[in-house]
């Protein structure tokens, strides 16, 4: 198996220093940086936009993986791409046609990521698989940070895994302990929010979320 990635959830932040933040996750292990952004619309929360990604893009270099719990990914995917965004995921329950999006995605040469809330079945991906380059399997609602982990989402992340060998990603409630359960099942990047800024030491968290003692 690859190795694992994390990629820390700047929900979680603290964001009146969001730039030290990032820096100190980077310093501290990190392989992405999980920007989770929300529209009011297809999440009942309203979060970051492409200006705070633009912003960002200057302090690490660490790809930017921009989750878009959006009503309309099409109509924002431009203005993200031109923020600074290194990886593009919609909701396949999103609006739009789901193979326009991600050959929309791919014309700007980011790497296309699809994402399945809890309660979505994973054969509604049937005939997307081939075109993406990562999956986020959710593992809590859409919409906010802290919530706790629904391991009945386990058996899709093995589902899935049987019949893609590219990333994929969970997210949502996932911790040390939680952490581990996914990865079994063929996750190999873990989006962590409450349970990396929520501590004082990132990178006794992150080492412990990745699977080091
Ligand atoms: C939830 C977001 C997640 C969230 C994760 O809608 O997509 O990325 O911030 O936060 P934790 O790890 O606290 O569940
Ligand atoms: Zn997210």
């Amino acid at each position: 198996m690859s190795k694992i990635l994390i990629a820390p959830s700047i929900l979680s932040a603290d964001f009146s220093k969001l730039g030290q933040e990032i820096k100190d996750v980077e310093k501290c292990g990190a392989d992405w940086i999980h920007i989770d952004v929300m529209d009011g619309h297809f999440v009942p929360n309203i979060t970051i936009g492409p200006v705070v990604v633009k912003s960002i893009r200057p302090v690490t270099k660490l790809p930017l993986d921009v989750h878009l719990m959006i009503k309309e990914p099409q109509k924002y995917v431009e203005s993200f791409v031109k923020a600074g965004a290194d990886i593009i995921t919609f909701h396949i329950e999103a609006d739009g046609d789901p193979k326009e999006t991600i050959r929309l995605i791919k014309y700007f040469k980011k790497k296309v990521g699809v994402s399945v809330r809890p309660k979505t079945d994973a054969s509604k991906l049937q005939g997307i698989l081939p075109m993406v380059d990562m999956i986020l399997v959710m593992t809590v609602e859409p919409g906010f940070g802290g919530q706790a982990f629904m391991g009945d989402c386990l058996p899709k992340i093995e589902e899935i895994r049987k019949i893609f060998k590219k990333d994929i990603e969970v997210d949502g409630g996932v911790n040390e302990m939680t952490a581990q359960e996914v990865i079994v099942k063929g996750a190999n990047v873990i989006v962590a929010g409450t349970s990396i800024f929520g501590t004082k030491n990132y990178a006794e968290a992150i080492k412990k979320i990745r699977g080091g003692i």
